[in-house]
Parts: C-alpha cells; structure tokens; sequence
C-alpha cells in the first residue's frame, strides 16, 4: 500500500536559524491512528504544519497522496486542482482556536468548509446543521467564535473541520484547555471517526489519552529528530526513551516528612507538598 503521507529526509528550519525538525523519514499509511509525541519545541507542531502542506521543508522530500509537495507546484493558485483535492481529503485542527476562527458567527463557521466545496445550499445547510447538533452547540450557532471560552472554541474548529468531511485529521494538541468532562468527549469523538476508518494523527505530550487514540508513536526528541516510530504499547512501556525525550522526569518531592523519587508524567498534577530544599 502508497503512504498516504511520506516524509523523506525532511529538515525545517525558521528563518534560517530556528532548527524544529532534523532529518525526518517516516510514512503515514490511510485508515492509521498515529500520535506524534515529544516535549514543548521539540517539533510536534511543526511536523504537523509539513503534513498539512502549510510549511514546506527547508531540506528533504515530502510526498502526499503520491504527489511531492513544494511551494512552487501547490500554493501557487487558488483554483489548482492538487490544492483542492489536498484541502478536501485533510483536515487540520490548530493548537491555538484563534489561528483557526474568522467568521462573525459559529454557524458561519462550520458552514466555512462545506461552501468552499460549492455544494448546493440546501447541503451546505444539512451539513452544518448535522455537524452542530453531533458535537451539541445548538447554544452556540449565533454566537461570535472569538467570544467563546477556550473549550467552546476548541469544539468549534473540530465541528468547521468535521463539517467538510475529510479522510485525514491533523489535531495538534487536541486536548489541550478542555476540562475533563470535555477531554472524554474528545477522545470518544476521535475513537468513533477511528472506527469510521479515518486517517488520524495527533501531536501531543499528553501520554494519558496517547493509548486511547492511537495504536502507532513516533516521539520526536529535544533535538528535533525522530527517536523512535512503534507501537504504542511499546513506546508507552520504554521509560528510559520518554525521560531522554522530557515527557517523563524524575521528581524528587516530600510527602509529609518522607522525602523520595519517582516518575511523573509532564500532563499530570500532582498535590504533593515540596518541602524546603528539595529539588
Ligand atoms: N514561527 C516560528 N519562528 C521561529 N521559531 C519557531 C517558530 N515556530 C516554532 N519555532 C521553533 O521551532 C521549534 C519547534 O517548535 P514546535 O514545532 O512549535 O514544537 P512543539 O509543537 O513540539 O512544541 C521550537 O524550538 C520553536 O521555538
Ligand atoms: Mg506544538
């Protein structure tokens, strides 16, 4: 089987001095639930951007649906086929809402994706409506999108993505601001369109929700290069990878008057007293 997304060799560099990504190869293949793990700058983001033809790599080959994606032959006009086809089959879901919203209000919003595609309106109409009442925002289709709190925000730009359908989802930090009530909301919608056969990959350093929404890893280490691409089990079970990567340390902290070390993830809190002194 073709990867869907192919990656070879890819370096990034910002403005010619911010190293993100170093010396990437990997393969990303239709129906497949990856998640792309790594500490804050390691890259995450970045590697999204790639896959989502936003940023193209400073050095190294990406190919998507079969097809090399550079500047000169994909963003160059509005009506090129490949960049239609492309905005059609993937849907990208930003870290920050606000990158995302645009529209004076929700409904305007979700209906964004399906008019691009010069349904007819009735169907553009079906699509919103269907797309509102799945994620439960019936309260919010009037509302302006940037006077939402972070969470309603967030349920927005899942639903203008959901909206147009696509086949692959890029979430970048999915999770990230939901309270709990909402963040198992979110792993059961991403479970369900799993199970509806959709492509979906998720950068984030939340190793909690890592195994409830993807079966592959990649972790992406501080030094912006791919160190391991496995199973999720296994990724999970590899300690000494998820320390050198920063998405576990070794804390030293007191309980009451015992002082002792032992592993945190980054994603959880904890309600431990620090003593003085203690690192
Ligand atoms: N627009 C930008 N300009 C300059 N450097 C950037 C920019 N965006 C990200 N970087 C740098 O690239 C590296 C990777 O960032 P990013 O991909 O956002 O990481 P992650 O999503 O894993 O937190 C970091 O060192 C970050 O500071
Ligand atoms: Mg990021």
């Amino acid at each position: 089987m073709e990867p869907i997304f192919d990656l070879r060799n890819v370096s990034y560099t910002y403005l010619r001095r911010f190293e993100a990504l170093r010396d990437v190869t990997a393969s990303f293949y239709a129906g497949e639930q990856v998640a792309i793990l790594g500490a804050n700058g390691s890259g995450k983001s970045t590697l999204l951007a790639i896959l989502n033809a936003l940023n193209y790599p400073t050095s190294g080959e990406f190919y998507a649906f079969g097809t090399p994606i550079k500047e000169e032959v994909f963003d160059t006009l509005e009506d090129n086929k490949f960049n239609r086809f492309f905005r059609t089959k993937v849907g990208f879901l930003f870290q920050n809402p606000d990158i995302q919203l645009f529209s004076s209000t929700v409904f305007d919003e979700i209906a964004f994706g399906p008019l691009q595609l010069d349904l007819p309106p009735d169907e553009v109409q079906k699509r919103t409506e269907d797309v509102i009442a799945m994620l439960g925002i019936e309260n919010l289709q009037d509302r302006a999108p940037h006077m939402l709190s972070g969470g309603e925000k967030k349920k927005v730009c899942i639903a203008s993505i959901l909206s147009t359908n696509p086949d692959v989802l890029l979430l970048d930090e999915p999770t990230g601001g939901l309270d709990p009530r909402s963040q198992v909301w979110l792993i059961e919608l991403i479970q369900n369109l799993s199970k509806c056969g959709k492509t979906i990959i998720t950068a984030t350093h939340d190793l909690d929700i890592v195994e409830q929404i993807s079966t592959r890893a990649l972790v992406v280490g501080e030094d912006h290069t791919i160190k391991v691409d496995a199973d999720c089990a296994s990724v999970m079970n590899n300690m000494d990878l998820l320390i050198s990567a920063n998405l576990v340390h070794r804390h030293k902290h007191r309980h009451g008057k015992l002082q002792h070390e032992h592993l945190h993830a980054h994603s959880r809190e904890h309600d431990h007293v620090h003593g003085p002194g203690v690192a």
